[in-house]
């Protein structure tokens, strides 16, 4: 038997927003005096945001209080909203729409598996709500990626075993979540950030339904 659902991870996988999650962390890392780069993001990728909060004190060698943890969240989550207030559909990554449409033709479910608060928002920007069967929660599952829980949440949401889905995602901690789940993953990017023992597509046009139909068939069929 194939797949029968997909479970999307949002953020670098449906749109370019990994890059203005980057930009608005380097931002406020910058303003407390901590600099990060690009390498050292990849560790923030997927990663929610309290616990990417964390991550950049601890590189900085830096504490705060809780008061100043919660104000520093809120201070880089205000200047990414203001981001991607304009994203339209226009900025859905090229192969995602087409992909969703044969998906939903040839029946089978799609669910969103984001950490990120901003995900229902950002489907309705980009005019993809309707193709969801459901959107998992982050803020009602226990432990964030790369904990299994959200892709549990994203398969119980849309009626089918774990076993059954695909899960795709940009992120270290999202592949790890998609195994530890026990679904097949599919990345989207490189092998030195993702692992060399997975599928792995450069782009998000790459992904199409036929090629989601191999993946599984050499892994599972
Ligand atoms: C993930 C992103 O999808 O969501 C992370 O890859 C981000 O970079 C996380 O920190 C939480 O997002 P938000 O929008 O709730 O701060
Ligand atoms: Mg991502």
């Amino acid at each position: 038997m194939t797949f029968q659902a997909v479970l999307f991870d949002l953020d670098g996988v449906i749109t370019d927003t990994a890059e203005y999650h980057y930009r608005a962390w380097k931002k406020l890392a910058e303003e407390i005096g901590i600099s990060i780069d690009r390498k050292f993001n990849e560790t923030l990728k997927g990663v929610s945001r309290e616990d990417s909060l964390k991550r950049i004190l601890a590189h900085g060698g830096k504490t705060v209080g809780d008061e100043e943890f919660a104000a520093l969240a809120k201070r880089k989550n205000d200047n990414y909203v203001e981001m991607i207030a304009a994203i339209t559909p226009a900025d859905v990554y090229p192969g995602i729409l087409p992909l969703l449409d044969e998906l939903k033709a040839a029946g089978k479910k799609i669910a969103l598996a984001s950490a990120s608060k901003n995900g229902p928002f950002l489907l309705e920007c980009m005019g993809l709500t309707a193709y969801f069967g459901a959107i998992a929660d982050p803020a009602a599952v226990a432990q964030s990626k790369p904990a299994p829980d959200i892709f549990l949440a994203a398969a119980e949401g849309v009626h089918t075993p774990i076993g059954q889905c695909l899960g795709i995602e940009d992120a270290s901690a999202g592949i790890q979540a998609i195994k530890s789940a026990g679904a097949l993953p599919v990345g989207v990017g490189k092998a030195e950030d993702l692992g060399s023992d997975i599928a792995l597509v450069p782009d998000t046009a790459k992904l199409t339904l036929a090629y989601l139909e191999k993946v599984w068939a050499n892994a599972r069929g």
